[in-house]
């Protein structure tokens, strides 16, 4: 199957982590997602992951300089390993990281092939945050109404207790849509000028959202 390296734009809650899941056991892609890899220096407790800490539990962006080169070292890694495409959820954010995302794929040769942009009403968003939870463990996402655990309130990879994001609760949450607006909905624009940008309506089930994403995905290969 021909590689493709794809974004996954989309406010907080489109459902990014949950359709990333399912690509990466259908297609040869690394699934990166920027949220997970700071969450991940937070929980060892490095220095960057100390930086970033009050920036992410307020819902703001964490500043550009301490998120893209992690990021992007990251990316240049998962290309140059193997015959996988990247997945990129949560990256880029701001204009800056777009471009700097752009410089840095112009000098590994690599593009971005597709940025499926999962667009979804906050009236929608505040909803599905309330009912996320996740496991610590391994980063599975379920929703206690529309993809619940089989035991009440544990992974069933990990058999271990979920928990909730302490950035979801609702004022946090009402911030983080605010700063998409502000700061990564001109994304949308960025890429529709390249020609990328293919929109998918983020309110339907989860699993006709994959559908829509699989279609997308497949004209790609097929062209
Ligand atoms: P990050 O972890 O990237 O969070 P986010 O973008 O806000 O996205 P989420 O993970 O909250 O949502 P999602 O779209 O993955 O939805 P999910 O699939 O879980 O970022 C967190 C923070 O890190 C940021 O605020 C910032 O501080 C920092 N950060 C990260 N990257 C950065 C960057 N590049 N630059 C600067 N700062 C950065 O689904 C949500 C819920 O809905 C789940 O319960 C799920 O089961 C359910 N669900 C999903 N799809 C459906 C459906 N179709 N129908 C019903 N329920 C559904």
């Amino acid at each position: 199957m021909g590689k493709v390296n794809l974004i996954l734009l989309g406010p907080p809650g489109a459902g990014k982590g949950t359709q990333a899941k399912r690509l990466v056991e259908r297609y040869p892609l690394v699934h990166l997602s920027s949220g997970d890899m700071l969450r991940a220096e937070r929980a060892a407790g490095s220095e960057l992951g100390k930086s970033v800490q009050s920036f992410m539990d307020s819902g703001k962006l964490v500043p550009d300089e301490l998120v893209t080169e992690v990021v992007i070292s990251r990316i240049k890694r998962e290309l140059s390993a193997g015959d996988k495409g990247v997945l990129l959820d949560g990256f880029p954010r701001t204009e800056q990281q777009a471009n700097d995302l752009a410089k840095a794929m112009e000098q590994i040769n690599e593009k971005i092939d597709a940025v499926i942009d999962l667009q979804l009403d906050s009236k929608v968003i505040v909803e599905r945050m309330a009912g996320r939870r996740s496991c610590p463990k391994c980063g599975r996402v379920y929703h206690l109404k529309a993809n619940p655990p089989k035991n009440d309130n544990m992974c069933d990879d990990c058999n271990v207790e979920l928990i909730q994001r302490p950035d979801d609760k609702e004022e946090v949450v009402r911030k983080r849509i605010a700063v998409y607006e502000e700061q990564t909905a001109i994304l949308e624009d960025f890429y529709r000028k390249v020609g990328i940008l293919k929109v998918v309506d983020a309110a339907q089930d989860i699993d006709s959202v994959s559908e829509s994403i699989f279609k997308i995905i497949d004209q790609i290969i097929e062209n």
